[in-house]
């Protein structure tokens, strides 16, 4: 059976285009998808602005979430709704901007329950009924695929990134936390998941005209980038109890200039720069912890734990907010808005129109 997938080639030159496919890549699960979503490095990828892609041809996307539609692994059975996030998607595996894919049983996390009311029926056509849903799933429900898609691999990095802050033992009593990049994917999920824990969140953004939008995520403060982007002292005003940061480069050194002793930041991307002009002073002399956080091979005891954690704390009225839908043939402009840095909140992608 065929399938439309978003492909990647490379001969003659680079090129990306909505086209159907009859092969799937190897694994013991297939999946018919219900949903995919636009990350930072799926733009990077689809706009060839960096050498995401290692082999070619390549189906893109680093998430998918849909049903189970075959399985021969034994932890999983047609219907089951999961997610499969990272593990070399649209890098050196083909990925999940499209209808259906096989991958390893060990890669996949079910959508977690938040009580149990069965979930309603698959969107997509292809699947067989009993998992999965077309809608937002409502607080109580199982996490629907659509939900999934809307938090993504942007939303589970949140996760993983407030868990690290967590684990290092900061606390809402312990002061501010920082979230940087806050109108972006990653950004917009963090604010909402720490203003769900009682953390005091400041927000930092480049977008004078979100500041409502951030407030509404539970955002105490809006701060501007603009302070944030220039060199500073390598120790300035202790602020922030913990740092969550997607930008990398000059930010995150002042950032890090401005934790509290003993806090702790967790880093996670680069849209600014890759490069980490810093002074070692803060680490040193007000014991300030980096974590680097990677999602695409965390452990699947870590994803499962970051998974339960979004399902707890986000309901669906949180992610309606923060998604917009938009269809598979949609994803070249979409990727270029993300680039220029126009996007607020997620781009979910409905693989079946
Ligand atoms: N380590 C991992 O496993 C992992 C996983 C997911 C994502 N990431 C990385 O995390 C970063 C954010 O991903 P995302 O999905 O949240 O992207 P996104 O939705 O595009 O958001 C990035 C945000 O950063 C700010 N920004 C964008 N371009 C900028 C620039 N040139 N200079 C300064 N600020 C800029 C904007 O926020 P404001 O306008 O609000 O400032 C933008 O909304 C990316 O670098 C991505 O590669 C890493």
């Amino acid at each position: 059976m065929t399938y439309r997938a978003l492909l990647l080639t490379d001969t003659p030159e680079f090129s990306a285009q909505v086209t159907e496919l009859d092969t799937l890549p190897e694994g013991d699960v297939e999946l018919h998808i219900d949903y995919a979503t636009l990350n930072y490095k799926d733009a990077l990828a689809i706009t060839n602005k960096s050498p995401i892609v290692r082999t070619w041809p390549m189906v893109a996307g680093i998430d998918a979430a849909g049903v189970v539609a075959h399985s021969t692994h034994a932890a999983f059975q047609p219907g089951d709704a999961v997610v499969l996030n990272g593990w070399g998607l649209s890098e050196t595996r083909w990925g999940g901007l499209a209808q259906r894919t096989r991958a390893p049983g060990d890669w996949l996390v079910k959508l977690p329950a938040r009580s149990s009311r069965s979930p309603g029926r698959p969107k997509n056509d292809l699947a067989p009924s009993g998992g999965g849903s077309d809608v937002f799933s409502e607080p109580g429900a199982q996490m629907s695929p659509r939900d999934a898609a809307a938090i993504g691999t942007a939303g589970y990095t949140a996760a993983l990134c407030v868990q690290a802050l967590e684990r290092h033992g900061l606390t809402p009593a312990d002061g501010p936390i920082l979230v940087t990049g806050a109108t972006g994917g990653v950004g917009s999920i963090a604010v909402a998941l720490l203003a769900r824990a009682g953390f005091e969140v400041h927000a930092l953004t480049g977008k004078a005209a979100d500041h409502a939008y951030l407030k509404s995520l539970g955002a105490a403060e809006v701060l501007d980038r603009a302070d944030f982007a220039a060199p500073g002292k390598p120790m300035q005003k202790e602020r922030f109890a913990g740092v969550v940061d997607v930008l990398g480069s000059q930010v995150l050194v002042n950032a890090c200039a401005q934790v509290k002793r003993n806090g702790a930041v967790a880093a996670c991307g680069l849209a600014m720069g890759m490069d980490f002009p810093a002074s070692v002073a803060p680490f040193i002399l007000r014991g300030i912890s980096l974590y680097g956080i990677d999602s695409v091979y965390a452990s699947l005891a870590r994803r499962q734990a970051a998974w339960t954690l979004l399902a707890e704390r986000l309901t669906s009225a949180d992610l309606a907010g923060i998604a917009h839908e938009i269809a598979l043939s949609e994803t070249l402009p979409a990727a270029e808005k993300m680039l220029a840095g126009q996007m607020t909140g997620r781009f979910v992608v409905d693989v079946n129109r």
